[in-house]
């Protein structure tokens, strides 16, 4: 089982991803931290309170309420704002305790306070262990764009333990666990995609040893593309039209998390991968696999207005879309199409 991951980035180790069975083993992680300040989200304020009762000498902690409006340049100079006033210096370490709002928030306040200074995480969620907690991509949201202000900088650490997940929403839950699915759709050793699927529809929120799998994954791909100019992408599986999921979604007024939208956008890409001919079948076992995970398969909205939302996107990168296909599991490929060419592969399927 992995315990510790490194991240390394040009030859030189980036960060780390550490597990531990405890929340309390987080302690030798921050020892001889002068100055921690944790920032967290208040609905975790038991998990942000047993690493403070296990690390002596946190200088402060400021609480955050996690929603997508308040991940704002707003919330940024907030916690900016406290950490000055708490005289946090230039040696100080934020340690982010929450889900990817807290972590992408955190990060990238401790990227640009006093021009950088360092933070590390401790993932809440399962989506942010397996996914948002790594590879370093910090920000908020800004105007109506989603992460559209923000940095890629490293997290000096980031500690899993699955401990935290006993209080999570099973609906939040399932949003991490399509992400995880996802992540073995891409790399699948030692069976992890079947045996994340048992974890999945057991109930159990002890899986410590697939999510440290899962984050090792997501590390790997980190270390070798850090910066999403090439193999990063595969990590897109799904999410060109899980992006156009959730921007009807929100157009109508719907309440679609992440990562259903994740897991309807990956069975729509194995169907085009299947039109294709890069895969086959694949379309009606993700589908009968996600059923069993409950994770919901059948995208509600008309083809037509998935690929308009995507034309948008496809103008901004000014022609092709860069399409992640499964090929199997364990194996995806990254083919630039246009989006007429995935509306027809769709709609005729
Ligand atoms: N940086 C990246 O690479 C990256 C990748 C994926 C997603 N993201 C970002 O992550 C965010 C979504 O992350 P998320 O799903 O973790 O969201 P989140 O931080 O909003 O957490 C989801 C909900 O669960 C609550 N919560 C968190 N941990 C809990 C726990 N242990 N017990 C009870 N409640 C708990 C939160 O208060 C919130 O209501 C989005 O803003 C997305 O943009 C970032």
């Amino acid at each position: 089982m992995h315990k510790e991951i490194t991240i390394t980035i040009g030859g030189t180790a980036a960060g780390r991803v550490v597990g531990g069975s405890r929340i309390a083993e987080i302690a030798p992680l921050l020892s001889g931290e002068p100055e921690v300040f944790v920032v967290y989200d208040e609905q975790v304020s038991w998990v942000a309170g047993e690493v403070m009762a296990a690390v002596p000498g946190v200088r402060g902690s400021i609480a955050i309420e996690a929603t997508e409006e308040g991940k704002s340049m707003e919330t940024v100079l907030l916690i900016a704002r406290s950490l000055l006033e708490a005289g946090a210096s230039r040696k100080a370490l934020v340690l982010a305790v929450g889900g990817g709002i807290t972590t992408d928030l955190a990060g990238f306040v401790a990227s640009i306070y006093k021009r950088g200074i360092r933070y590390a995480n401790v993932p809440t969620t399962l989506l942010a262990q397996v996914d948002a907690a790594i590879g370093g991509k910090t920000g908020v949201n800004f105007d109506s764009y989603k992460n559209m202000l923000g940095v890629i900088v490293q997290p000096v650490f980031t500690f899993i333990c699955a401990e935290v997940l006993q209080t999570l929403p099973r609906r939040d839950f399932l949003s991490g666990a399509a992400e995880m699915l996802k992540t073995f759709v891409i790399e699948n050793e030692d069976d992890h995609y079947a045996r994340a699927l048992a974890w999945i529809s057991s109930g159990s929120t002890d899986g410590q040893e697939l999510i440290l799998a899962a984050a090792a994954v997501k590390a790997g791909v980190v270390s070798r593309d850090p910066f999403e100019a090439g193999e990063r992408r595969k990590l897109n599986l799904g999410h060109t039209f899980a992006h156009a999921i959730e921007h009807e979604a929100r157009l109508r007024g719907e309440d679609v998390t992440h990562g259903e939208a994740v897991a309807m956008g990956m069975v729509l890409a194995a169907r085009v991968a299947d039109a294709l001919g890069v895969s086959s079948g694949l379309e009606a076992s993700l589908t009968q696999d996600f059923t069993t995970a409950g994770l919901p398969t059948q995208c509600p909205y008309p083809m037509e207005t998935l690929a308009e939302a995507m034309d948008k996107d496809k103008k901004a990168e000014g022609g092709l879309v860069h399409f992640v296909l499964p090929e199997r599991i364990g194996s995806v490929v990254i083919r630039d199409l246009s989006v007429a060419v995935a509306l027809n592969a769709l709609i005729t399927n």
